[in-house]
């Protein structure tokens, strides 16, 4: 599997098929629980790092943030900006990859969503955009990280599991190797066959602690679903952790 795995996946339209269920519905609960925790002032500028369709910026943009978003799939990137336009809202989007990120503007708050973390080689890759995010957080300022919680993978991994979406068969094998959760996708239209990858590094939750504390942020809550209940390590489907400037 190549290192850069997430260029074609995410490039590919497939992965709004297989993701369909990530949807605004899901986006808006825990859009409604972190604004419920935090209570940023209307008009405070909000960076969707890694915002994919762009489901979480338009969301963020109609309750009157100023929002910038960025990605690095071009297709990912141009359907988001279609859907914010459809929905008269106000987003500033620009290509970019987490680990060179140049802004001058700050934020009071930063959003990482949705397991978009642990797609690199190794800590200092991963950590890089939450170090960056330090730098681009206004005093006080929040980062939120939504991030898979490793236990629950590890004793919950469905090693296979097949869906049909729109005629097309998608077959999804899992596998844990070296703390790694790496997904084997087949993409079975008519008669053609497409294999992605996807490839998670299994961060806990101490580790992810440790790092941010070193950065300099002040940790203010951790949850462990959308509607902001308990981390539970052993039965909890999400680890967010949001931070404080
Ligand atoms: C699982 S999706 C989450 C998207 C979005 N945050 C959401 O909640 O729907 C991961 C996102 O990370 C983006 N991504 C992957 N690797 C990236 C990189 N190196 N730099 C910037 N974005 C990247 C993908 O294109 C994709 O949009």
């Amino acid at each position: 599997m190549k290192s850069d795995w997430f260029k074609e996946w995410f490039e590919s339209a497939d992965y709004l098929k297989v993701y369909k269920h990530r949807d605004i519905s899901d986006a808006g609960k825990f859009t409604k629980t972190l604004l419920r925790k935090i209570r940023i002032p209307e008009n405070s500028a909000v960076l969707d790092a890694a915002c994919g369709n762009g489901r979480y910026s338009v969301l963020l943009a109609r309750k009157g943030f100023k929002v910038v978003a960025f990605d690095l799939s071009r297709n990912l990137l141009n359907v988001a900006s279609k859907y914010a336009r459809k929905k008269k809202s106000n987003v500033f989007f620009f290509r970019s990859d987490l680990r060179q990120v140049c802004l001058k503007k700050k934020f009071d708050l930063i959003l990482l969503a949705f397991t978009s973390f642990g797609y690199f080689e190794n800590d200092e890759e991963n950590f890089k955009f939450i170090k960056t995010s330090y730098g681009l957080l206004n005093e006080k300022g929040y980062f939120a990280l939504d991030f898979l919680n490793e236990n629950y993978v590890r004793k919950n991994l469905v090693p296979y599991s097949e869906k049909t979406i729109d005629d097309i068969l998608i077959q999804e094998k899992r596998e844990i190797h070296n703390d790694t959760v790496v997904k084997e996708i087949i993409i079975n239209k008519g008669g053609n066959k497409k294999v992605y990858y996807e490839k998670v590094k299994l961060y806990g939750k101490d580790f992810i602690l440790k790092q941010m504390k070193l950065i300099g942020y002040k940790i203010v809550d951790i949850f462990g679903d959308y509607e902001g209940g308990e981390f539970e390590p052993g039965s909890s489907e999400r680890l967010i952790i949001v931070g404080r400037k």
